[in-house]
């Protein structure tokens, strides 16, 4: 199983641009090495900085993008008009302005009854693992819409799940713990200070391999692992957690602020 990689980046700007190159990167290495890439977009805030610089031409332009077929990790249960969407965010910040053939994004139905939307979206997954997933981290340490004390994290292996959200909006559908497993690279996203104590808290898990939280459960045994996060949400990590999954010895809080790949 390869080793996570934890990378901090001095600043929010320095985050959002690593992410975007790297998410960048990762679609343009599963199209030369398969073809194509199936990515799976994140919902929430954190990705919207970080598709505006995927679209600065330096980035967009290095990517053949009628080869990538877009899916979503999770998707909160209401139209794919409604401001919580997560389709509608990606579809303003990101899809709308790139050369994706519609049939290439593939919307989870919101505005469906949960389990119809599930069960439909399992189908159009297709057997093939995804090639990138995206994933954000809520205050609580879920990831897509896995909560953490659900009985969704020992879900037997389905594929896509319906879940109700102890935050709005209730409804949910999304990827499972399963699924998101079997990818070939995971990139998890986290910046801020909110986000402080519980990444220290995911990562000490990952570090003691006794993974309790959704985030911590995150662990393609095949798959790149990779947590991106800023300075901000780094503030707690431990100094042996960082050196321990930084690819360089991280910097301790308080050290200057640098990138660590
Ligand atoms: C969602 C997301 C969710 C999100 C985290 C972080 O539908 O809300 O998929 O998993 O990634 O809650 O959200 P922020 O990026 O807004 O902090």
């Amino acid at each position: 199983m390869p080793k996570p990689i934890l990378e901090i980046h001095g600043s929010l700007d320095a985050f959002l641009d690593a992410a975007a190159r790297l998410i960048v990167d990762r679609i343009s290495r599963a199209i030369r090495s398969q073809g194509r890439c199936r990515l799976a977009l994140t919902g929430g805030r954190t990705p919207i900085g970080i598709h505006r610089r995927i679209l600065r031409p330096d980035l967009a332009g290095q990517v053949a993008w009628d080869r990538v077929e877009v899916y979503f990790g999770d998707e909160r249960c209401v139209p794919p008009d409604h401001l919580d969407s997560n389709y509608r965010m990606a579809r303003e910040t990101l899809l709308d302005h790139l050369p994706i053939p519609p049939e290439q994004v593939h919307r989870m139905k919101g505005e469906l009854e949960p389990a119809d939307a599930a069960r439909l979206y399992d189908a159009e997954l297709g057997g093939d693992p995804l090639d990138v997933v995206l994933l954000g981290m809520g205050g609580d340490g879920h990831v897509a819409s896995l909560f953490p004390e659900t009985d969704e994290l020992v879900h037997p292996p389905a594929r896509v799940i319906s879940t109700i959200s102890p935050l709005g909006p209730r409804d949910r559908v999304t990827l499972s713990l399963d699924l998101i497993n079997q990818s070939g690279c995971v990139l998890l996203l986290v910046e801020g200070a909110r986000k402080a104590a519980r990444m220290a808290e995911v990562l000490a898990e990952v570090h003691a391999d006794r993974p309790r939280l959704p985030a911590a459960r995150v662990r393609p045994p095949m798959g790149e692992l990779r947590y991106l996060v800023d300075e901000e949400a780094a503030t707690h990590i431990a100094p042996e957690i960082r050196r321990a999954l930084c690819a360089a010895p991280g910097p301790a809080p308080g050290e200057e602020n640098i990138d660590v790949k």
